[in-house]
């Protein structure tokens, strides 16, 4: 017998004087949800500290899509130990999507993890911490049906001037290699209403920029308080006319589900950001079907031409997978044929990682990893050609920036993303952190843009 339980219905939450540390991993809709424990935990009267150390809770926001991500949450509490970065009495919460996907696996193989929640049941930290501290019980929890986690959270505390939202979660796509739709769940999206609410109390707070989250933000159907749906495309128009708002970017979009509609808002709304991240995951049609993605290589290069003629300075990045099971070197060489003719930038490539539970881990997988390992080179010497192409071709055209910060390698230069996404440094002082300054580009070091102020 282990000494845990499920949770159920606790007494009210304490108000609490401990402090808190958060240590994200994975993707963008994680960074949220670590973003909304923050607000929860000082919501509840904890301190935010920088370093594990002085946190009396320790809070990991974990990713389950490759087995390596999978791993490093261990490997980093381990470290952490060995290092005395965590307090004897600390209490430590591991939620995201190896919460969900291990769930009470996790307490029985790690005696010194107390709390587990998942991406759905991130509002019920604070009652998962007090049971924890009243009962000494550890507990799990990671089933939620609804968005009830949305509802339940506060307002949403700005860190900057570009905001990430979550306008829907889960995936039910079930592409073959992907864990996504056991560890978030079936696809649900959030209502307008409650989006353009949450655009709004972000643009009140000096945000300007507005990154819309989703595993498939195009398949977006949130359901008005009338009945009626808003599709992605409506609810893009909706956020371009709230006061404020000067930058709209959106991730992740699965090419299957990209419509007319949408490209036509990209067309109308120049607020929406060049950079379009559109994943192909692989360029041979037999992979892509194993795959279970429902486009073709060449449907995927139809989309993009009509990305870029609706808008000509869009910057197309992407997502691939190496050595999906079965796939040969003539199926892969495709792959790096879509990046010579497409032309990507600053894309994402992994090699494929058997997933537990998904279609894909129990395909015959013949190739070995050391062969995948070359081919996976194969095609980032490709990317990187292509991402210094693009860099090129931007030398000299006139970019709008969002000013993040000062930058790290030199004090007297400001760190800026462009539209296209492209990081650029130009020299200014730290007054224009915050806002949209206009930069001519004139150089490019590695992917960085060098820049100077257009007065
Ligand atoms: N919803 C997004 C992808 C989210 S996961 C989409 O469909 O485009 C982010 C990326 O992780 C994927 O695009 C894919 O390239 C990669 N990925 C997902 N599962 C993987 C696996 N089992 N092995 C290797 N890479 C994987
Ligand atoms: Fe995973 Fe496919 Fe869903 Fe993306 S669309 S999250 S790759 S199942
Ligand atoms: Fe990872 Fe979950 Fe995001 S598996 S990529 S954190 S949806």
């Amino acid at each position: 017998m282990t000494d845990t339980f499920k949770f159920k219905i606790t007494s009210p939450v304490q108000i609490q004087h401990g402090t808190f540390y958060v240590a994200v991993f994975g993707c963008q809709m994680n960074v949220y949800d670590g973003d909304r424990i923050r607000d929860l935990l000082s919501a509840q009267g904890y301190s935010e500290v920088t370093t594990p150390k002085d946190a009396s809770v320790i809070v990991f926001v974990t990713c389950a899509v490759r087995a390596k991500a999978e791993n490093r949450v261990f490997k980093q509490l381990e470290t952490w130990r060995h290092q005395g970065l965590v307090k004897d009495d600390a209490v430590i919460a591991l939620g995201g999507c190896v919460g969900s996907e291990l769930g009470q696996k996790i307490l029985d193989l790690n005696s010194d993890i107390h709390i587990v929640f998942g991406p759905r049941t991130v509002h019920k930290l604070p009652s998962l911490l007090s049971t924890y501290l009243g009962s000494g019980q550890r507990c799990v929890d990671v089933e939620a049906d609804s968005l009830d986690k949305f509802d339940a959270l506060p307002s949403p505390g700005a860190r900057g001037a570009s905001a990430f939202i979550t306008i829907m979660e889960g995936c039910s796509n079930k592409c073959t290699y992907c864990i996504v739709p056991y560890t978030r769940g079936e696809e649900i999206s959030r209502s307008p209403e409650d989006i353009l609410k949450e655009c709004e109390d972000f643009l009140s707070q000096g945000v300007i920029e507005i990154h819309l989250l989703g595993q498939n933000v195009n398949s977006y159907r949130g359901v008005d308080k009338n009945g009626i749906v808003c599709d992605f495309a409506t609810l893009l128009y909706e956020i371009a006319a709230l006061d404020g708002v000067k930058r709209i970017r959106f991730t992740t979009s699965n090419p299957m589900d990209f419509s007319d509609e949408i490209i036509r808002a990209i067309k109308e709304l120049p607020i929406i950001a060049d950079q379009i991240h559109v994943p192909i995951q692989a360029g041979s049609d037999r992979i892509l079907e194993k795959m279970h993605r429902r486009y073709t290589v060449d449907s995927y290069k139809t989309l993009v031409n009509k990305i870029r003629k609706a808008r000509p300075t869009a910057q197309i990045s992407s997502d691939f997978i190496v050595g999906f099971p079965g796939e040969t070197y003539e199926d892969f060489k495709q792959t790096v044929e879509a990046v010579k003719e497409i032309g990507f930038d600053q894309s994402f490539s992994f090699i494929y990682s058997p997933r537990p539970g998904t279609p894909a881990a129990k395909m015959d997988d013949p190739i070995a990893f050391s062969d995948k390992q070359k081919w996976l080179y194969e095609l980032q010497e490709e990317l990187e050609k292509s991402t210094a192409r693009i860099g090129q071709s931007l030398i000299g055209t006139t970019q709008e920036v969002l000013v993040e910060g000062i930058s790290r390698k030199d004090a007297n230069e400001l760190k800026a993303r462009a539209s296209n996404g492209r990081i650029t440094v130009f020299k200014g002082t730290s007054d224009l952190i915050g806002q949209m300054v206009k930069v001519k580009i004139v150089g490019v070091a590695s992917h960085t843009l060098k820049a100077e102020r257009i007065l």
